[in-house]
């Protein structure tokens, strides 16, 4: 499969060859169970805990603060279902964005539902952002848990965590941020953010699927969220995922401070050529978002009268692979929940906003082209 017209990073990215190479060598030389005292054993526990030393140190953290997942679900399922059970004593409101992923709103509607909890969702304005101000009224002193994503995975949008962190500071709620889409362009130090929780997935950073981390602030309790061995220092029950592990480190070692800022500044500029391309050829189009707090690997388009979904199938059939709001809404027809919270219901851009999100392989040339079929479509010529 030709990875060259692949624009729908936010969804998915390629592995890096390097992270299958050390992948490969785990699978093939290193299968032992960590939890196993033999030197089979004891070899795949060395790799988990070299692993965990560069993670943490990648994000300022100590060692003892990460604890690897299956990916962003887990970890966002783990940060609220765990702080909201153990802290019910103290209070029964959760507040969580309008437009964080399924993982993070219909855990919270399952803790309303099935717990009582009572759950504040921040609306947010036609650029896909919170207020700090509405924050401020909603947080209330039995509030537990504030849940806001870093960056959104549909828009690009980032959202005001060094505010939210502030404002935390001085109350005792817990703070979690679902990073998935920022861990890869942002350095992120989450406690000097003030942040209790982060997660995180190693497939949208050229890793592999089915493996993250949570980061927990040391001193805050978390009480085991799955249920069996003593895996994760007793916080996480179940075989580690010894290769997947290694290659979320590979990943993340390859995204070092340099990287990020090089990709940041490449993929502003493929965002700018793509725009300029279109404004030359006067397509009517609409940013769904905000450029002015926004990471740019994500660029959310409403192309006037171009139907996403016909988008969709006409552009992968020239061999283009864009998405029309995240990977989890695009195999349904339900229209996205993010631009439903930016718009309300019946706004055309539920039904012609495109994603077009950039990665590592994908060049200038590659955008123009991209850029050239979006003119023939928005013409009617595709
Ligand atoms: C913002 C956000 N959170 C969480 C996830 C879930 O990650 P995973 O499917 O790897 O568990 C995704 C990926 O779709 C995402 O974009």
């Amino acid at each position: 499969m030709n990875e060259t017209n692949y624009f729908d990073h936010a969804g998915t990215t390629p592995m890096d060859p390097e992270v299958v190479q050390v992948m490969s060598e785990v699978l093939s030389h290193h299968f032992g169970n960590p939890s196993s005292i033999h030197k089979f054993g004891r070899d795949a526990y060395h790799l988990i805990s070299a692993a965990r030393k560069i993670i943490a140190d990648s994000i300022f953290a100590k060692e003892s603060e990460i604890i690897f997942t299956s990916g962003g679900v887990e970890g966002n399922n783990m940060a609220i279902i765990s702080t909201a059970l153990q802290n019910q004593d103290k209070g029964k409101h959760l507040i969580a964005t309008a437009i964080e992923h399924p993982s993070v709103l219909r855990t919270m509607k399952f803790l309303e539902n099935q717990f009582g909890f009572e759950v504040t969702f921040l609306p947010v304005d036609d650029k896909g952002n919170i207020s700090i101000e509405m924050f401020k009224k909603v947080l209330r002193v039995d509030t537990i848990l504030v849940s806001v994503m870093f960056v959104n995975n549909e828009t690009g949008v980032k959202l005001p965590i060094e505010e939210i962190g502030e404002i935390l500071r001085t109350h005792p709620a817990i703070f979690h941020t679902d990073a998935v889409q920022a861990i890869g362009l942002l350095q992120i130090h989450p406690a000097k953010l003030g942040i209790d929780l982060l997660s995180v997935t190693a497939h949208k950073l050229n890793g592999p699927k089915g493996v993250g981390f949570l980061y927990k602030r040391e001193n805050l309790l978390l009480n085991s969220f799955m249920h069996g061995g003593e895996q994760e220092s007793g916080r996480r029950a179940g075989t580690e995922n010894v290769a997947g592990i290694v290659g979320l480190q590979k990943a993340m070692e390859l995204l070092n401070v340099e990287e990020k800022q090089r990709r940041l500044k490449e993929y502003n500029n493929f965002q700018e050529l793509l725009l300029k391309k279109l404004d030359q050829e006067k397509v009517v189009y609409r940013i769904n978002g905000d450029l002015g707090s926004h990471l740019p690997h994500i660029l959310n388009l409403h192309l006037k009268n171009v139907s996403s979904n016909l988008a969709l199938v006409r552009l992968d059939l020239k061999g283009f692979a864009v998405s029309a709001g995240s990977a989890c809404t695009a195999g349904a027809i339900t229209p996205s929940h993010v631009l439903t919270a930016m718009y309300g219901e019946n706004h055309l851009a539920l039904k012609e906003g495109l994603r077009i999100s950039f990665g590592s392989g994908n060049t200038r040339e590659q955008v123009k082209e991209l850029a050239a079929e979006l003119t023939a479509l928005a013409r009617n010529q595709l």
